[in-house]
């Protein structure tokens, strides 16, 4: 049975009057889920955009000549919205995801929503598709900002107009490997990102050159590719959907943003996290060479969460790290995922409730 809602300014039509959508929540991976509704605003002559629709989830309509399909303008973020035991319902640093596609816009020369409309988007988002929020402990709702060129352009230049979506589907682990130690691959062949280029940034276009990576190094076993910079192949970069860092002792490194490494923001939790609880964090160059003798290996990003690494090869040498339940790793994923579910104190102010 269909109901409908009051979501910020909007009757919404929301899926049903259960508390829960009729999921088997033990089963969840990282894959989609249609759910019942997606916010949508395009933008206006003026350069703002309009005030959001909260619409059914479904197919849109686009021009064959929009910009997005034509050009690659498009951006996506990626956050979570997290059901509590206490029953209530939380998101993680939107702010954060919002300020990141206002920097992305501006390297692709589109327009963006301002920060509190896009947060307003992703609770509209967030409320409207509350049914589809896992159990406590069973996962979270993905929420999935993507904004596109959708004004139909020939020549290359920016589009005359831009479609802001805001979408969600419930999750689980990222990696098929669950909460398993991941074995990854140093590539030294394919490259994510360059220097003057857009790895920096949350382009669509990033992703779509690593899927040969990703696809070769999982047909032989890995779980995913760690990239090397493309000017001397010398110094990590990230992994295909997250940042990395490496542990050495009391000290926690991970590459320097200088526009090839994107600023996750699970990166930066995790930068502050390490140094409130007495570690050093360096962001700087790190050669390959260091995975020799790192004492352990993590991936941080909203998708992936904190993921510790059990094995790098590189070079057809394999070397295997520390993953035990003392490691800085799960120190690190214990205290996000705390902040998260309520049961560390959120005392940086990252968490919303709505
Ligand atoms: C995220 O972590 O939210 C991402 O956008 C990575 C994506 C490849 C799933």
């Amino acid at each position: 049975r269909k109901r409908e809602v009051k979501v910020g300014q909007f009757l919404t039509r929301y899926g049903g009057e259960d508390e829960y959508a009729d999921v088997d929540w033990d089963k969840l991976g990282f894959g989609l889920m249609p759910t019942d509704c997606m916010y949508v605003t395009t933008s206006t002559n003026d350069g703002s955009f309009s005030v959001g629709q909260v619409l059914p989830f479904g197919n849109i309509q686009l021009s064959p000549s929009a910009g997005v399909l034509n050009y690659g303008q498009g951006l996506f973020e990626g956050t979570k919205a997290i059901r509590r035991e206490n029953g209530r319902t939380v998101l993680f640093r939107p702010a954060q995801n919002a300020i990141r596609m206002q920097m992305g816009a501006e390297r692709l020369c589109m327009l963006s929503p301002s920060v509190d409309q896009f947060v307003d988007a992703v609770k509209q988002t967030a409320l409207s598709n509350k049914r589809w929020i896992p159990p406590p402990g069973k996962g979270s709702l993905y929420i999935r900002p993507l904004l596109i060129g959708s004004g139909p352009i020939l020549g290359l230049a920016p589009a005359p107009e831009y479609t802001f979506i805001v979408y969600a589907s419930p999750v689980g682990n990222y990696f098929k490997e669950g909460r398993a130690p991941l074995n990854l691959f140093v590539d030294d062949e394919y490259h994510r990102a360059t220097r003057g280029g857009a790895g920096g940034v949350k382009t669509i276009s990033n992703y779509a050159p690593v899927l040969k990576a990703i696809t070769r190094a999982k047909s032989r076993g890995f779980s995913d590719v760690l990239y090397l910079d493309s000017v001397n192949k010398k110094n990590l970069e990230e992994v295909s959907s997250c940042n990395i860092f490496i542990v050495k002792g009391n000290v926690l490194s991970t590459p320097a943003i200088n526009g090839t490494i994107l600023p996750g923001v699970t990166r930066k939790c995790i930068i502050e996290i390490a140094q409130h609880h007495g570690y050093k964090v360096e962001e700087r160059q790190i050669p390959v060479e260091e995975l020799l003798d790192a004492d352990e290996i993590f991936c941080t990003g909203t998708a992936v969460g904190v993921a510790s690494v059990g094995s790098i090869t590189y070079k057809n040498k394999r070397v295997e790290y520390k993953t035990d339940s003392k490691s800085v790793c799960r120190e690190m994923y214990s205290t996000l995922i705390g902040i998260q579910t309520g049961s560390v104190e959120d005392e940086m102010g990252w968490i919303i409730e709505i």
